[in-house]
């Protein structure tokens, strides 16, 4: 028990000085608990109120696929220029460091392979996720599918629901079929779908006309890379996301595959976090390359 004989009496009470009430940064946010708004302002930064999330999960899907073969090797040395690392829990417990001290986002999902059908998914226990110390938990839906909409929208809302029990923000993460237009006006909907079932970020595609999918969507929107760009063209797909009110990347294959994955990311973050004009992050790019 504290000493009870030198109790001092307060006397700095600030008389006069309202008590700052703080707003919170970041799109649509406002109203969530402490542990959400700690959480989220691991993955974005509040300055910029961006954030480069780095997307090593493919194995899930894809098994080893060209730069996440050796996830050690490739990438650990570029932990410390991401904001975020968004990986499974398997690769987390097994190769990255735990004194990383990055936010996780972690994949909340499996049962689907690229050797079938998109299938029902299985939501990770969310208490795993508190154990694993998560920043996010990120769950896939597949609007338009006709055999796994209705399943993968469950799976989003309950995800919710745990999310707010344990204070984890879900990012929705929008799934493609191959019968979708890749157009605004189904990234539109499929953004506004996952925010509408709760989703705290979503993960879209960019495309042209991003704005509307950006406007009509109140939580913060990060994009995917996509498929491997040259360095110029992946850099111009950041900028003009950005550009166009998106709060960051998750971005996967353009950083590892890249010819110099250190300098890519280094340069993707030159653009999300300063708005440096792609030409200008591509000079960054090659001169940290040669580096
Ligand atoms: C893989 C994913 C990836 O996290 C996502 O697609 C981002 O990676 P990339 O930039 O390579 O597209 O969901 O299942």
């Amino acid at each position: 028990m504290a000493d009870l004989d030198d109790i001092r009496d307060g006397k700095e009470y600030g008389l006069g000085v309202s008590q700052k009430t703080e707003g919170y940064f970041l799109k649509g946010s406002g109203n969530l608990d402490w542990g959400m708004k700690d959480r989220l302002s691991r993955i974005f930064n509040p300055t910029t109120g961006k954030t480069v999330m780095l997307a090593f999960d493919h194995g899930f899907l894809m098994g080893p696929t060209s730069g996440v073969e050796r996830i050690d090797l490739s990438i650990v040395p570029l932990i410390e220029h991401a904001d975020c690392l968004m990986c499974t829990r398997g690769v987390l417990r097994s190769l990255i460091p735990t004194t990383s001290r990055k936010p996780v986002c972690l994949r909340a999902d499996a049962g689907t392979t690229i050797l079938t059908e998109m299938n029902d998914n299985v939501v990770l226990d969310p208490v795993d996720a508190v154990r694993l110390n998560a920043s996010a938990i990120a769950v896939m839906v597949a609007i338009g599918d006709p055999n796994m909409e209705a399943r993968t929208v469950a799976n989003l809302y309950n995800a919710v629901d745990d999310g707010l029990e344990f204070g984890l923000p879900v990012m929705g993460v929008t799934a493609v079929g191959k019968d979708m237009a890749r157009d605004a006006r189904y990234f539109g909907m499929a953004a506004r779908v996952c925010a509408e079932n709760g989703a705290n970020i979503v993960k879209t595609y960019y495309t042209e006309g991003f704005e509307k999918v950006v406007a009509c969507c109140p939580v913060p929107i990060v994009i995917a890379g996509g498929k491997k760009l040259p360095e110029l063209e992946a850099l111009e797909l950041a900028y003009n996301a950005i550009q166009s009110g998106a709060s960051g990347v998750d971005m996967g294959r353009n950083v590892f595959q890249s010819e110099s994955p250190a300098a890519m990311i280094q340069a993707v973050g030159a653009v999300v976090h300063k708005g440096m004009k792609p030409q200008d992050a591509f000079q960054l790019f090659n001169e940290l390359k040669n580096r």
